[in-house]
């Protein structure tokens, strides 16, 4: 995978994130995670005025490579009740070096967009009638589910990306998010993703 770098990030908060030990995500060790080249910062407005659903990129470092993945922040009680267009948008917040980083938000998750099965891009869907299709028999879950449109694999944003559905053999990648002030702050991501790079 590969694309521009995009300059649109807060330099300097990774390093306030590094000071506090226990961030991390629910089920993931810190030691299970790799730091992003550089943090995403994203405003709980942005956020808003996305319904609850923002779209953004992540570079890392794995091997002698830079590596660019797709990413999903979602706010789980305000997901949109049908599917939306993802929202290209990591800019800075009114954020301040002040300001403290708490853990996350339990409301907020954040993950990785591109499908473990053969990296296809991922989205929010709700319409029932696309997912019972795509679902070919297996129940579905309340609510919007992460649909992968190449092969229809299919993850609950509810239960950690998990994947109920399709060739996928595991759940989504996740993200490491904090919270400071009004601003969401992701710098780190599942190791395991170095998966989508063979
Ligand atoms: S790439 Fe997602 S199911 Fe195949």
């Amino acid at each position: 995978m590969s694309g521009n770098r995009r300059r649109t990030f807060i330099k300097g908060v990774a390093a306030t994130m590094a000071l506090r030990p226990g961030l991390g995500l629910a089920g993931i060790a810190i030691e299970d995670t790799l730091p992003m080249l550089e943090p995403v910062v994203i405003s709980r407005a942005d956020l808003d005025r996305g319904g609850g659903e923002v779209a953004f990129e992540a570079w890392f470092r794995y091997g002698d490579r830079d590596r660019l993945v797709g990413g999903l922040l979602l706010d789980l009680e305000k997901m949109p009740p049908s599917r939306s267009s993802t929202r290209p948008l990591t800019r800075p917040s009114d954020r301040t070096t002040a300001d403290p980083v708490s853990l996350s938000d339990p409301r907020l998750v954040a993950y990785v967009s591109n499908c473990p099965h053969e990296a296809c891009t991922v989205h929010l869907e709700s319409n029932r009638q696309i997912l019972t299709r795509a679902a070919d028999g297996v129940g579905l879950p309340d609510g919007p589910v992460l649909l992968c449109p190449c092969h229809f694999s299919m993850f609950d944003p509810r239960k950690d990306g998990s994947r109920f559905a399709g060739p996928a053999y595991r759940g989504l990648y996740r993200y490491v998010l904090g919270v400071s002030g009004s601003s969401i702050i992701i710098d780190r991501l599942e190791r395991a993703v170095v998966e989508l790079f063979g």
